[in-house]
This record gives structure tokens, sequence and C-alpha cells, in this order.
């Protein structure tokens, strides 16, 4: 493995940083679905590449996901890409990106066989075939038919059975991991190029550089920037916190998805296949009030058509439990064998965290914060896109985005349950592709520029030594509470207005921080203040969106503009920070009206009903 070693010795406040000098062709941060299908892709193109990860590969998030990845294989009854192409824009709310969708659903498939030639122990049927499950917002005949059974599933299980045998794929090619990394900031050249990335090592403090012709951004979402969310502690959305700093646009963060079926308390998530399998919710009055919502859909309507529902039921007074503040899941009346079977993983999450045997209790459910349709803005090659000149699709030359850190956009204002995992494997693979198309093989890089560890290492110094009055865990409470508060399921000009107001004096607040570990090895006082400062950026730019965004869409529920306004906001939003000065500045970019090819024509708008 060709790898360069230097050393510099550069000094911040004073202090000297040894750093260690990495090349490689490309260097792919993240071990999630994502970052592992495209390391696999990059080393199987014969480029030298490297997967960083900040915990162990089969610790990364997508471990968690559970009812399973979406495909028209049509093995439960026929089904085709264009009616999955369908219900995926109606399910966005005509935010996604149209050439992006077509990508997506034609090439899922071809990406479901070859998980599972891999290896990736699906589910069967009765005659051999991959089991597949219904899903929200999942139909046939272009939302005519009945609900689609398009989830293909290993049990609930599915991103476990993924990431596993993904990482043993990975394993099999000359690709160098190197594990418990984090990732401080990203190298930018003077021409707006991404040379690489600088890293921490986790157990012994050194310093890393890696030098790359692309770098892939694969770090997940920002889930933890709320109080309640289904994400691991982990997802503190490093790439997006790295791409803002770095001076480059967010886009659509907007839009966040509030899963409807966390268990109440814990935030642990009941997968939505339990309503696939038959489970439902009901009210204080043991109404199945989603037939009121969506008579036709009814608890297999959208995710945010339930998220919803469920709240409105909550408002009206007819909420569960002693403070009337949730819904029952029921699945009681389903076969125990069904459950056993299908559903083992979270009748287990439900006896752990509520306490309940699911064979015989409802479980406690409330809508709980799990995905984020935005990201880093991306075309459906992973090439990071930025708003430059009067050109809205502008590439930034080496730095690609894939997975949840991206936005595509195919989800755009409302991501439909088992998209994401499909969005996984489909655009990690096509990383891959692009990077076999553009990198030349051990090609030499020019020098990096002399200043190229001037923002990771002064950030981390800063922070290393920070002596303020407040810890970083009293400012990341005030952000989660933040944005659990006033940018919610329904939000209103007023919750925003104030909203803005609160997150913007988190942010200011920095300036008091105060870490008292000042070692390198080991450091979470550390790393946990680098996590807060990437997650109270997004933070910012996703309530300062929602405020300026006049119109219901998706995810985004605006109870003083509740309808769609197609005529000014089909659009993405995107969203600029000055750290120093610690302002936000919004713009937008045009929605792609077109599909890619002449398969199938653009899907016109029309009102969203399930
Ligand atoms: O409900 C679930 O199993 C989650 C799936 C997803 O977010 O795609």
């Amino acid at each position: 493995m060709a790898i360069t070693r230097s050393r510099a010795t550069p000094a911040y406040a004073g202090q000297a940083y040894a750093i260690t000098d990495h090349t490689f062709d490309v260097v792919v941060v993240g071990a999630g679905g994502a970052g592992l299908r495209a390391t696999v892709g990059c080393s199987q193109a014969g480029l030298r590449t490297a997967c960083i990860s900040k915990v162990f590969p089969t610790r990364s998030h997508t471990v968690a996901a559970q009812g399973g990845v979406a495909a028209s294989l049509g093995n439960m009854g026929k089904d085709t890409w264009q009616w999955h192409m369908y219900d995926t824009v109606k399910g966005s709310d005509w935010l996604g990106d149209q050439d992006a969708i077509e990508y997506l659903v034609r090439n899922a498939p071809a990406a479901v066989y070859e998980l599972e030639h891999w290896g990736v122990p699906f589910s069967r049927t009765e005659g051999g075939k991959i089991y597949q499950r219904p899903f929200g917002g999942m139909t046939t005949e272009f939302g005519n038919g009945p609900p689609a059974q398009r989830t293909c599933a290993a049990a609930d299980r599915t991103g476990h059975a993924m990431l596993h045998t993904l990482y043993g794929q990975a394993l099999r090619y000359n690709t160098e991991f190197f594990i418990e990394y984090f990732a401080i900031d990203l190298i930018m050249d003077d021409d707006g190029a991404c040379r690489g990335v600088i890293a921490l090592k986790l157990d012994d403090g050194t310093l890393h550089r890696f030098r790359s012709q692309q770098t892939i951004l694969a770090t997940g979402g920002y889930g933890r920037a709320y109080f309640s969310a289904t994400s691991a502690h982990t997802c503190t959305g490093d790439g997006g916190g790295m791409v803002l700093r770095a001076g480059l646009p967010l886009q659509d963060m907007e839009f966040v998805q509030f899963h409807p079926t966390g268990i109440y308390g814990a935030g642990c998530l009941i997968t939505e296949g339990a309503r696939g399998e038959g489970g439902y919710l009901t009210n204080s009055e043991g109404e199945r009030f989603m037939e009121r919502y969506a008579p036709s859909a009814k608890d297999l309507a959208s995710r945010d058509v339930v998220s919803r529902s469920m709240t409105m039921e909550i408002r009206a007074g007819r909420g569960v439990g002693k403070n009337k503040d949730h819904i029952y899941l029921h699945l009681d009346h389903l076969d125990p064998k069904i459950l056993h079977e299908r559903l083992p993983g979270i009748s287990e999450s439900a006896k752990i965290f509520a306490g309940v045997d699911v064979t015989r209790e409802p479980i406690p459910v409330l809508p709980t914060v799990h995905y984020n349709m935005g990201g880093i803005p991306t075309n459906f090659h992973g090439e990071v896109l930025t708003k430059e000149g009067g050109d809205p699709d502008r590439v930034v030359p080496g730095l690609m985005a894939i997975g949840e850190a991206a936005c595509v956009s195919v989800h755009g204002a409302n991501r439909l349950g088992s998209n994401s995992l499909i969005d996984l494997v489909v655009f990690g693979r096509a990383a891959g592709l692009r990077c076999a198309e553009v990198v030349k093989a051990g090609e030499k890089q020019p020098e990096l520029p002399a200043n190229s560890a001037d923002l990771a290492l002064t950030r981390l110094d800063k922070y290393r030594n920070a002596k303020g009055g407040t810890p970083t865990a009293v400012l990341r409470d005030r952000m989660q509470k933040t944005m659990q508060t006033n940018c919610a399921v329904y939000r209103t000009g007023e919750t925003l207005e104030e909203g803005s107001k609160l997150i913007h004096q988190v942010w200011a607040g920095i300036e008091d921080i105060g870490t008292t570990d000042r070692s390198l090895i080991w450091n979470s006082d550390l790393v946990e203040t680098l996590e807060f400062d990437n997650l109270i950026t997004q933070a910012v730019v996703t309530m300062d969106s929602a405020l300026q965004r006049p119109e219901s869409r998706g995810a985004h529920a605006r109870e003083d503009y509740p309808e769609r306004d197609d005529k000014d906001w089909m659009k993405h939003t995107l969203a600029w920070i000055d750290d120093t000065a610690r302002t936000v500045t919004l713009d937008d970019r045009p929605v792609h009206t077109y599909t890619l090819s002449n398969d199938i024509e653009y899907i016109k708008p029309k009102a969203r009903v399930y």
C-alpha cells in the first residue's frame, strides 16, 4: 500500500502538533452502508482507497436500520420501477430531483441482488425469493392500486445484515481502514477544490493529513441536534459541519423527518415494518384514527402524514397514558409466530425499553426525529454541488457526498421508509463508478497548500484548551431542547422566530465554552465538543431555513402557511454560514423537473393525499 509519510510540526496557539501524512487516490470518510459500498467500488476499480471511521465500521448507524430496503423486485405481486418512482416523487412532495429519483429506482433491483449475492441473509418467501413487506407510501398503479410489497427485509434487522455483509466485502480488497479516526476538517485549496481531510486518531492523539484526488463524505445525518432521536449518539453530522466551515452550502435543511413510532420516552425505533405486517395505531378512545386522516393508506400513509395525525390526536386530548401525551401501536392481534419470525428485534426493544410484551399489550409510541432529508447538495454521481457565478449546479472539484450526509435530492421534503437503505447502496455504488471515471490510479498529486492543516488544528487547539464557563453538555442540551420545541412536527412563524433567536444564542455561547481534559488520548470531552460544533451550525441553518420557507411541504408543516406553494417555493433551499460573524446566508436552486431518460415523463405536481 503506497503511503508517503512525512512529518511537520506546525504550531497553533504556541502548541506544536506533529502530523502524519498519507496519500491515497480516494479517501472515504464514514463506514456505514454508503461509505462501505463506495469503498468497495473504488477498491474494485484499482484505486488506492482509505476508509476513515470514528467508530468500528460495524457500529456505524446503518446497523440500526430495521424494516428494509426498497426495490421493485415484484416478488410478492407485480411491481415496476415506474411505480416506485411515482411513489418517491409524491413522497418527496415534489421537492425531489426527478433525474436522481429515476437513477435510484432503476438501479435499486440490481443493488439488492448484488447484496443478496454478497451474502445478505434476506428473509425468504415460501418459494425461496427475497421476502418483501409493505411500507408507508409505497403503492402500485401510480398510487391507484393496493399497497406495494416492495421493501426487502432481513426480519427487522436489515441494516445490521447489510452493514456486516458490506464490511466483509470491503475486507476482500486492498482497502486501508483507519478505524477510530475522527475527521476534523476538509483541506480546501485556493481554487476551491477539496484536497483531502485532517483527522485525529482517537486512541493515541496523533494527527493525520490525508491527501486524495477525491474525498467522499459518508458521515450520516445530524439527528443528535434534537433531544429525542432514533439516531445513535454518534450521528453528529460531521461531514455537514465540515462542508459549512469550508464555505460551501447545505441544502433543504428544514426538512427533518419524524418517524411515527419511536418508543415513548426512550426514543428507540419501532420499525414501520410493524405496521407493514398489520400493526395499527390507536388513540385514548381505542379508535384507529388513521382511517380519518388517510382513508386509503391508513396506517401505511407516508411518515410525515402519520406523524402529523398522531400529533393532532394528542393535541385534541386523545393521547394515551397518564399525561395523554403519546399513542398506542398494536401488534397484539398478530400471530406470535409472525412476530417471532419477522419482528424479533422490535419485540425485544419493546420489552427492554417499554416493558411491553407485544403479543399482549400495545407499545407506547411518539413521533421521534429519525432522518435528515437535507444535507450536502450533490448530483446523482455523488459529486458535491455549490451555486456560484450563476451556475446552481457547479461541481466542487475533489469532493463527493453520499448517504444521509448528502442531499441528492431523491427524498425531497419527505423520505419514504426503506428508501434510505437503497439510497446508501445505489449512490455508494454510483460514487465508486464516478471515481473509477475521474480518478487516475496512483497519479502524482500536487503539493498541499502550506496552510492545509490550519483550519482543523486551530479548532482542535481552541476547544482542547477552552477555558470558558459553559460546559459543552450544557450548550448541547440547550441546542437539543430548542430544536425539539421550536422546530418540531408543526412549526409557526412565531415558534421559528423564537427558535432562531434561541439557537443563535446557543451558537454564540461557543465563545464561553469550557473543556477540562487537555490530553489528546481518548479525549471524549474534546471530541464531543468538536461534534457539538458540527451539530450547532446545522441546527442553526435548519431553523433559519425553516423560518424562511412560508409554505407546508412534506416534513415542513407550517401552521401559518398550511398549503404547498409550488409557484414560489418548489425550489431547494441553500444555506451557508459565516462561522466567525456567526451569520447565515440563504439562497435557492431549482428542483430538477426533468427525468434521466425518455422512458418516463416528468411526474407533474398534484395534491398529495393517501
Ligand atoms: O421503520 C423503519 O424500519 C425505518 C426505515 C427507514 O427509515 O427507512
